[in-house]
């Protein structure tokens, strides 16, 4: 057995598996006071509105190339740093609906159980 290959072939497996858009479809939590609150902590000035807006944004753009992904399916690091940036311009939000998706989600992964 050659290890080169194999090794490839395993950096190529998982290099895929990174990438595969999210499967099924999961409405996501409330926009409640909670949300707000968690958001307020990460992101001084947020507003209900704000928080509000953020999950009409989800809903409204993150579906049309995939299923709703779960909030809880990825740590908030990855979707502050590399997923919502990304699906962001996925989604070719403005600035407005970029912030408050970006409230909203930070809001709602802090308040999972
Ligand atoms: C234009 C199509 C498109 C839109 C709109 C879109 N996505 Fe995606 N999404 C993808 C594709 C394609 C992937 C597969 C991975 C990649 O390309 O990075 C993906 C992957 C993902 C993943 C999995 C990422 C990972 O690393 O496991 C999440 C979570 C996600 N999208 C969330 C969102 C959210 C939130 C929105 C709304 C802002 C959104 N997507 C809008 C095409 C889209």
């Amino acid at each position: 057995m050659r290890p080169l290959p194999v090794l490839l072939a395993l950096v190529g497996a998982i290099g895929l598996a990174a990438c595969f858009p999210p499967r099924g479809n999961v409405e996501p939590p409330a926009a409640d006071a909670a949300i707000t609150a968690a958001a307020l902590k990460r992101f001084p000035g947020t507003t209900a509105e704000q928080v509000a807006l953020g999950r009409t944004v989800m809903v409204g753009n993150c579906k049309a190339c995939h299923g709703l992904p779960a909030i809880a399916s990825e740590p908030a690091e990855e979707w502050e740093q590399e997923i919502l940036p990304e699906m962001a311009a996925k989604a070719k939000l403005s600035e407005t609906d970029k912030a408050a998706l970006v409230r909203f989600v930070l809001g709602a992964r802090d308040t999972v159980k």
